[in-house]
């Protein structure tokens, strides 16, 4: 049997990693958060005090570095690095980093390398129009940016104690320009995807759509 790949590709903040979750344990697939791939080598790129700007200075770093998933977390030359990933500086110069072509390269490679052997739902920008163009089924998943800056503001305050509604709207924006303007593989719903707007409502409901649109596309799981 061939391996299984389902794609889920959208713009920040979406929902698009509750339903890939989600839908991997369901169906008893293995998750793979390609953007989290972009972040951790941010997180080395930011720890070795490299400028991000510096694109040769940023493609050797990627040249050198290993990074990897192991039951569901995240490492970068053998470090769990989960939650370093996700704090705030990385927020602000992971598109910078994930819009270098020569990156861009790296990572799929070791996006697909990732997947090798496995039955794999993966989230991120370009999953089905370049990592793997002949995916199984292939998802957009979107939100209006309004709802999207409320659930990373509401994520946030269950973090910290204080969050700026109106500054995480603005990053989610700039975020969304860089990754939909960058010249290799911009952010872009396959011709083959099925969209879904998250909008209003539940990870339930969304997560019943998906399985609903598998079912009618008739593909096997
Ligand atoms: O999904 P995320 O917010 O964790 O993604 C972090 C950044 O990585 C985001 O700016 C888009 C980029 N990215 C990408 O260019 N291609 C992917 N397949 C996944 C993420």
């Amino acid at each position: 049997m061939n391996n299984k790949v389902i794609a889920i590709d959208g713009p920040a903040g979406a929902g698009k990693s509750t339903i890939a979750r989600k839908l991997a344990k369901l169906l008893n697939y293995t998750y793979i958060d390609s953007g989290a791939m972009y972040r951790a080598l941010t997180l080395k790129v930011l720890l070795q005090d490299a400028d991000v700007q510096d694109q040769d200075a940023v493609v050797r770093i990627a040249a050198e570095t290993d990074i990897d998933f192991h039951h569901n977390s995240i490492f970068l030359d053998g470090r769990n690095v989960d939650q370093e990933i996700r704090e705030e500086g990385i927020n602000r110069n992971v598109s910078c980093i994930a819009a270098v072509p020569e990156v861009r390269r790296i990572m799929v490679e070791l996006q697909r390398k990732a997947s090798k052997g496995k039955n794999v739902v993966m989230d991120g920008r370009d999953v089905g129009t370049v990592i793997f163009p002949n995916a199984s089924f292939k998802f957009f998943i979107t939100a209006s940016v309004e709802e999207r800056a409320l659930r990373r503001y509401a994520e946030t305050l269950e973090k910290n104690s204080q969050a700026d509604l109106e500054d995480i709207k603005l990053q989610i924006e700039q975020r969304d320009n860089v990754d939909s303007t960058r010249v290799d593989s911009p952010l872009r719903m396959a011709e083959d995807a099925t969209c879904i707007d998250t909008t209003g409502k539940t990870v339930e409901q969304v997560l019943e759509e998906v399985i609903k649109s598998m079912n009618l596309m008739g593909g096997e799981y």
